[in-house]
């Protein structure tokens, strides 16, 4: 065990998603567990820059775990990507004697943490916390799993109003430039067709495919959006289009938007977000900076900070065979 690190600091930066404060609570409770010292970090790097520092031991994270957001708040830094930010920002640490870094965030926090590795020789662990699950490095991004059930759930209460009306949905899901939200959710939700830019349909595919739809005797249709598909046309651009060129549907958009973020993490969510808090610190204390921890075939286990931004998080696509025969 490392004699180097007696205090360690915890931070979560970026979008929040549900699970972050499971995340804390894991970290918080292994310092205590090893006996060392842990200070929450308010608000990300902004709140590094400012000093902004708590104490805390076992007991202040009681009753948090089933909570959505993030206790110790986050943000994102523009001061924090300048040299003088960071140097500011190492002089805080020093100052308040932390020795080491958890950050909880996604790829831009994982980024922050390199970067100020390389300057200062800070060590940093890193735990992926996002509802996109855009991480290369883990299967499952903490988050990812109770966004997927909010989804679900809400696509289940517009089916029931689409079947009523017999009408054409279309439900914009969150995800920035991946289509993992929108891929699994889709198939979960039985969605008719599922649009995400790994996979661009075209839209003379997507109205081939709708009129197929209406044929085998569909009367309502559930198309899943993910925000970041090229598809060329924006969600409500796409209802035009379709209307349009299909005088059979009357076609209504929902856009799923923040909710996404919030609620009460799912028991995956809890579980991941403990196992990996352990693993974040007990890296740390073996000595080791720079990592990630993740899920892969069932375990926790390190990748690199670097692989994990430059490497690309990739689709399921036997999903998307599995989606297409789900909707014959
Ligand atoms: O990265 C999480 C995420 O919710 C994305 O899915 C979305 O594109 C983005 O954050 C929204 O960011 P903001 O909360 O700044 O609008």
């Amino acid at each position: 065990m490392s004699k180097n690190i007696k205090k360690i600091g915890v931070m979560t930066s970026g979008g929040d998603a549900p699970g972050m404060n499971a995340a804390i609570r894991s970290v918080v409770r292994t310092c205590a567990y090893y006996n060392i010292e842990c200070v929450g970090i308010y608000r990300g790097f902004e709140g590094i820059m400012e000093g902004d520092f708590r104490p805390m031991d076992a007991r202040s994270v009681k009753g948090i775990v089933n909570k959505g957001g993030t206790v110790l708040k986050s943000a994102r830094s523009k001061e924090f990507r300048t040299p003088e930010g960071r140097k500011i920002a190492h002089d805080q640490l020093k100052n308040a004697q932390v020795d080491a870094l958890v950050v909880i965030g996604g790829d831009g926090t994982f980024n922050g943490g390199l970067v100020f590795n390389k300057e200062f020789d800070f060590p940093v662990i890193g735990i992926p916390c996002t509802i996109d699950n855009d991480i290369f490095g883990t299967t499952h991004t903490i988050g990812f799993d109770t966004a997927l059930n909010t989804v679900v759930d809400c696509i289940d209460k517009i089916r029931d109003t689409a079947s009523s009306h017999n009408r054409l949905f279309f439900v914009e899901v969150m995800g920035r430039d991946v289509g993992h939200i929108a891929l699994n959710a889709g198939v979960g939700a039985g969605a008719e067709e599922i649009l995400i830019p790994e996979e661009n349909l075209g839209l003379d595919r997507l109205l081939e495919s709708l009129h197929r739809s209406k044929r085998s005797g569909k009367s309502s249709s559930i198309v899943v959006v993910a925000e970041g598909d090229k598809i060329g046309k924006n969600v409500f651009e796409l209802k035009d289009y379709v209307e349009a060129n299909m005088d059979e549907y009357d076609v209504r958009v929902s856009v799923l938007g923040h909710m996404q973020r919030g609620g009460s993490p799912s028991c995956f969510d809890r579980v991941l977000a403990s196992r990996m808090g352990v693993k974040a610190v007990e890296t740390l204390l073996e000595g080791k900076t720079n990592y990630m921890v993740g899920l892969l075939n069932e375990k926790i286990e390190l990748t690199h900070l670097r692989e994990a931004i430059k490497g690309q998080s990739k689709i399921d696509r036997e999903l998307l065979r599995v989606s297409e025969i789900m909707t014959t």
